[in-house]
């Protein structure tokens, strides 16, 4: 398929999934992280050889099934419904069906993998794994976090330094568990952006303790509100259009 006639699918696609997205902006899961895995599924794409037909789609879909009063329980499984159901209405993604489907299937870096994952499903979720990384990551955690109604930060470890993370139990600890995604990424392209947001975790851990220290780092609100100074900070930057905004 052409490049024009691709980018035309994608469009109808994105159309007919947006709905899914938007309420899941409350636990930050929202239009945002689909953009940007889009983005950078589509440079992962071109980087590897795979499809961007599938690859496109396949960030589009992934997180379709995440809900606003369920969250993140059960999404592949309504995921994969999804995209099915699309593969009904719309012959060009129903060509790539399986492929589709075993992308969003294997989507997650913690989820175990075939040996023959195709580089389509690859792509999509490398782009899933790097955008929970860096500032568009934090932010995500800390949304959750708040959804879920954890605390910010153990009251005498607050960046998780001393202890295994408490994934449900403070909202710092899951950003500190972040750091072991960076080596699940299993594609080149995608571990050099790993690493240049490896800086932004780094900056926001120092600028988190020095606020808390004055008294300024009371709630997920300030948390939140310090991720948006350095997003804003950032934004217009080349590959931060990109990947961070
Ligand atoms: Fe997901
Ligand atoms: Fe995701």
């Amino acid at each position: 398929m052409l490049a024009a006639e691709i980018d035309a699918v994608h469009q109808r696609l994105w159309l007919a999934v947006c709905h899914y997205w938007e309420p899941n902006k409350i636990h930050g899961h929202g239009p945002d992280h689909a953009m940007r895995a889009y983005s950078l599924g589509l440079q992962l794409a071109a980087a590897e050889g795979a499809d961007p037909l599938v690859v496109g789609a396949g960030c589009y879909l992934m997180d379709a099934g995440l809900r606003a009063d369920i969250g993140r329980a059960e999404h592949i499984e309504r995921s994969l419904r999804i995209a099915s159901a699309l593969c009904e209405e719309m012959p060009e993604l129903a060509r790539v069906r399986e492929l589709l489907l075993t992308a969003v299937r294997y989507h997650e870096a913690e989820l175990e993998f075939p040996a023959d994952l195709p580089k389509e499903a690859v792509c999509v979720r490398d782009s899933d794994t790097v955008d929970r990384l860096g500032f568009p990551g934090i932010r995500m955690t800390l949304q959750y976090g708040v959804w879920m109604g954890r605390p910010l930060c153990h009251p005498t470890d607050p960046l998780c330094c001393e202890r295994t993370p408490e994934l449900n139990g403070f909202s710092m600890d899951y950003v500190r568990y972040l750091e072991t995604l960076p080596p699940r990424l299993l594609t080149p392209l995608a571990r050099s952006i790993a690493m240049e947001k490896q800086d932004q975790r780094e900056l926001y851990y120092g600028e988190f303790l020095s606020a808390l220290r004055q008294g300024l780092m009371r709630d997920h609100e300030d948390a939140l509100r310090l991720v948006a100074v350095y997003m804003q900070a950032r934004k217009g930057k080349d590959r931060d259009v990109l990947h961070i905004s």
